[in-house]
């Protein structure tokens, strides 16, 4: 094949969704080496101002209709923007953060082409129950590793709807529950709904399908690593708090920095798990005033633990600045009420002082390194499903991880067999 058709067979990629049996296609995609071209806060592939570019056209088609700047309804001053998709089929608004307000409309922007996908799933859906499908020569997913809910309706004689990914580690085509993978909240669930969470974690958007694998993932193992953190009681909480005076890195002292010089007080803790990626949990409070506001947290997850300690501090101060948009679907009077625990009596975790720089390694190799860590703790499926739409070219993936923990946030939560073990292995 000549250099020309490769490219063109390469852009054809780029726009054309994989099929979860298309073993060929996904083997190539995992060689490809696709190189970080921007590198502040994230890693992308190109810089936030071409993404927005590329983006831009398509906006009104998906029903976004606004991107509202909102960093000055508070007075920390960490970029926010809103971005409203009013004919949503779940949260009409996205939010998003960054370190600049570019990068800040980018996040939000994306989140909301994210979830436009998560809504219209455009993949062949099967009807039939796990039992059918294994009769038929099809390879389900291990279904007792997916987070359930509460109360939930599976059984394998059940007929539900599935849709096929590719499960990176096995490198072999897995059917999975449509539930774990679409993002519609409408209130006529699909057929077979009820029995698994759905949300949208491991939902991400990017330049590039490989770009956004490695976002979804690092979501993935972030929300597992919070979920076990909360599962390993307020003795193994207090014990993660990282002391802020080790931190050198100039851009996460100018964020904390930021917080502290608008009277916020943040606090964060190291939940990273087995995994190994660097993970950590920001709160933020009213100084002096945390028993009677709320106390807001951010995530972060990542590699580089700057990058990662970044993302949790602007995302606390993101979910500051919802509260006070008032303007997304799911804020209810409770949010709004004192929630106020108190900060960690002592904080002597130390943060990293070796820097880890990963710019310069390609997404590939960051899928490639995620896999590794995952099978090491013997996780045997992580399972990509391509919703990137034909009509946009977008790069659209939904990663499911099975055996790691779902968000603990959601009212449908039950623990999981990792988090009652960890549990266990605290006590
Ligand atoms: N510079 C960028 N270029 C392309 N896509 C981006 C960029 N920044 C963020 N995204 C995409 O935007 C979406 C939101 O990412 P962001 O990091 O803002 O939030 P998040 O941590 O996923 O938030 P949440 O925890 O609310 O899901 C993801 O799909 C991400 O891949
Ligand atoms: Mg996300």
């Amino acid at each position: 094949m000549s250099r020309l058709e490769q490219d063109l067979q390469q852009l054809e990629r780029g726009t054309e969704p994989l099929s979860g049996g298309d073993v060929a296609g996904w083997t190539d995609l995992l060689t490809t080496k696709v190189e970080k071209h921007f590198a502040s806060g994230t890693q992308r592939m190109r810089a936030p101002e071409e993404t927005l570019a590329a983006v831009r056209p398509h906006l009104g088609a998906m029903g976004i209709t606004r991107i509202a700047n909102i960093t000055g309804l508070d007075r920390i001053g960490l970029p926010v923007v809103l971005v409203c998709r009013p004919n949503s089929r779940s949260l009409s608004t996205s939010v998003g953060k960054g370190l600049d307000l570019v990068n800040a409309s980018v996040s939000g922007v994306m989140e909301s082409i994210e979830l436009h996908h998560g809504e219209h799933v455009m993949q062949p859906l099967l009807l039939a129950s796990a039992a059918d499908l294994l009769a038929s020569g099809r390879r389900t997913v291990d279904v007792s590793r997916l987070p359930r809910v509460r109360n939930g309706r599976y059984h394998s004689n059940l007929p539900l709807l599935w849709v096929e990914g590719f499960d990176l580690l096995g490198r072999q085509p897995v059917w999975l529950p449509f539930e774990t993978v679409h993002a519609s909240a409408l209130s006529e669930a699909p057929t077979g709904s009820g029995c698994f969470t759905a949300t949208s974690n491991g939902l991400a958007s990017g330049n590039h399908l490989l770009e956004a694998m490695v976002h979804a993932m690092l979501e993935v193992i972030e929300r597992d690593a919070a979920s076990l953190w909360s599962a390993g009681g307020a003795a193994h909480r207090a014990d993660t708090a990282v002391d802020l005076d080790s931190i050198a890195d100039p851009a996460c002292r100018d964020v904390i920095n930021r917080c502290r010089a608008a009277g916020i007080l943040p606090t964060v803790h190291d939940i990273g798990s087995d995994i190994g990626v660097p993970a950590y949990l920001c709160e933020i409070r009213e100084a002096g005033h945390w028993q009677t506001t709320p106390v807001f947290s951010g995530l972060g997850c990542h590699f580089e633990p700057r990058i990662a300690l970044l993302r949790a501090v602007t995302e606390a101060a993101q979910s500051r600045l919802v509260l006070i948009a008032g303007s997304r679907d799911d804020l209810s009077r409770r949010d709004y009420a004192a929630t106020g625990h108190p900060p960690p009596d002592r904080a002597n975790r130390p943060f990293p002082r070796e820097v880890v720089d990963v710019s310069r390694r390609t997404f590939n190799e960051d899928v490639a390194d995620l896999a590794a860590r995952l099978q090491r703790i013997g996780i045997d499926e992580a399972i990509a499903i391509d919703l990137t739409s034909t009509r946009y070219g977008i790069p659209v993936v939904r990663m499911v991880i099975p055996g790691l923990e779902g968000p603990d946030d959601d009212p449908e939560y039950v623990p999981g067999s990792r988090a009652l073990a960890f549990r266990e292995c605290l006590s």
